[in-house]
């Protein structure tokens, strides 16, 4: 691909390595800024030169077809920052490829509390905002104050977290707005209680989640006062199996790579899981999960009924 940009970049590039579920063929182009600067600059340079892109942050939520896929890719995890805002110290400002875990550790050691429930959970910062991380303890949107964006004029903004910024697993950030940094409030605690927290968090996830096997998280949204994953339970789909994408028999609502899953295996399964439910249950499961398919550009729907992002 003759593409010229302002950052290192690698021709054909697998992409399996870069997500939690280890699925992904090759891209033409991956771009890999080394900071905030170059990753401003290459989506400057690839929109200047007319080429679709997608933006990829820690993987962790994410499927991609095993046949590969023809945008170039952005990585995000050279703008793994994390600033104390001058005007209040409560504020500190991360870098949207800030690794989530990474975050949750390092506030604890600076003494802050207020992100210890987002212990065991996968991904970057950036992806964390557009999904609006979280489970049972809350979520991102708890902690979020402003979040800076890059729009497809090239303009940065700062958006203040307000009623309608994020909702369940969504946000308004995506493609158009995409995350450069945000702004969380910590409040000043204590080490040894926010470890304690933070381990009882991560205790709660293994009992019920497949944290050693490789998975991209919870497939499905949970209807409205309802467990996506109960329903499947009760529907009978553990221990389901399409080629290498298989059902979690620790939990429902997770598809494991038991080795070498296409992108087909993974639909197919979805489809099964998703009709379970709705025979039994007549609810129609919504996907949390994001599907870069070959074929589906960026923003377009994918044959799940859902968006790209
Ligand atoms: N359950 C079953 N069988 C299963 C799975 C769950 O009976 O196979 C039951 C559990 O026993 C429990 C209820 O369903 O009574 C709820 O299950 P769980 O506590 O595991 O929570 P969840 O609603 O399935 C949500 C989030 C998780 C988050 C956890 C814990 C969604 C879709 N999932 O799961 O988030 O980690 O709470 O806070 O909102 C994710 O979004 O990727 C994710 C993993």
């Amino acid at each position: 691909m003759n593409v010229h940009l302002p950052c290192p970049a690698r021709s054909d590039l697998e992409l399996a390595p870069f997500t939690t579920f280890r699925m992904g063929g090759r891209a033409p182009l991956v771009a890999e800024p080394r900071n905030r600067e170059e990753f401003v600059a290459a989506v400057a340079a690839l929109r200047a030169q007319g080429l679709s892109f997608r933006v990829l942050g820690g993987g962790a939520n994410l499927f991609i077809d095993d046949r590969g896929i023809d945008e170039v890719v952005v990585l995000s995890a050279g703008m793994s920052f994390m600033l104390r805002e001058a005007e209040d110290t409560r504020l500190l400002r991360l870098g949207a490829g800030l690794s989530l875990p990474r975050f949750v550790a390092s506030a604890r050691a600076m003494g802050r509390s207020g992100a210890e429930f987002l212990a065991g959970i996968p991904g970057s910062v950036g992806g964390a905002t557009v999904m609006n991380a979280g489970g049972r303890h809350g979520e991102l949107s708890g902690i979020a104050r402003r979040v800076r964006v890059l729009l497809p004029s090239g303009a940065e903004e700062e958006v203040a977290a307000g009623a309608g910024t994020f909702g369940y697993r969504a946000s308004i950030f995506g493609p158009e707005m995409i995350v450069l940094e945000t702004v969380v409030e910590l409040e000043q605690g204590d080490r040894k209680q926010s470890g304690e927290l933070m381990r009882a968090c991560l205790k709660e996830k293994g009992a019920a989640q497949p944290l050693t096997r490789r998975s991209a998280g919870c497939v499905f949204k949970n209807p409205p006062g309802q467990s996506a994953g109960r329903m499947l339970d009760l529907a009978g789909c553990k221990g389901q199996k399409c080629g290498g994408a298989e059902v979690s028999e620790k939990h429902a609502n997770f598809i494991v790579n038991a080795g070498g899953a296409t992108l087909q295996d993974v639909l197919a399964l979805v489809r099964r899981m998703r009709e379970a439910v709705l025979e039994r249950y007549a609810t129609a499961l919504e996907l949390e999960v994001e599907i870069w398919q070959r074929g589906f550009a960026a923003g377009s729907s994918d044959p799940e009924g859902r968006g790209g992002r």
